[in-house]
């Protein structure tokens, strides 16, 4: 098995690989995550890599280092990982994971995270396998189509 950037010709298994976990078939998300991912990406810190096996794409990875954000140095961030279901458990999820570290490690970048839903306890398994713990950072997040709601309705009654 060998990891490598990813090619045009990927897509298809790409976009096949992530149905069978979301179930829905993102062409156009997809194509877009390649323009900034894979061609765009030679020597930007950005990361869209394939891990082959027989000439067939076995799973992905994507990735990148991103710099300062909320005051925090430079650092990598995984955000998304596939490996086919039938080619689980033999080790290529680790690989694709080792591939960025040694990536993110070479540009001198010297912390790797993620985010993940706490309901994924297989991609938590994952992860606390390759030796990622919880992080001091918490997500937050809001519905502002509720709030412009709101405020459409406030702005009615004045
Ligand atoms: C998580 C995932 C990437 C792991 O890939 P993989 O190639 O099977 O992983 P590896 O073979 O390298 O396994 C490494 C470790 O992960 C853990 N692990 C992997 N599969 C596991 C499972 N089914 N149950 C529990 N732990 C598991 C184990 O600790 C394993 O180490 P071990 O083999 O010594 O037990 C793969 O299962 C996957 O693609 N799952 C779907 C991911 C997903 O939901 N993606 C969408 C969000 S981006």
């Amino acid at each position: 098995m060998t990891v490598r950037p990813v090619r045009r010709a990927d897509l298809d298994h790409v976009i096949a690989i992530d149905a069978t976990v979301t179930g829905l078939e993102k062409r156009a998300y997809w194509q877009r995550v390649y323009r900034r991912y894979g061609v765009a990406a030679v020597g930007e810190q950005r990361w869209f890599l394939v891990a082959m096996a027989d000439r067939k794409v076995v799973g992905f990875l994507i990735g990148e280092v991103r710099d300062w954000e909320f005051g925090s140095p430079p650092c990598g961030w995984v955000f998304a990982i596939n490996v086919d279901p039938s080619a689980r458990q033999g080790g290529i999820g680790t690989r694709l994971l080792e591939s960025l570290s040694t990536a993110l490690r070479e540009t001198g970048v010297r912390k790797l995270r993620t985010l993940l839903h706490h309901d994924n306890t297989l991609i938590l398994s994952f992860f606390r396998s390759q030796g990622m713990m919880a992080a001091p950072l918490i997500p937050l997040e809001m519905d502002v189509a509720a709030a412009a709601v709101a405020d459409g309705a406030a702005e009615a009654a004045r």
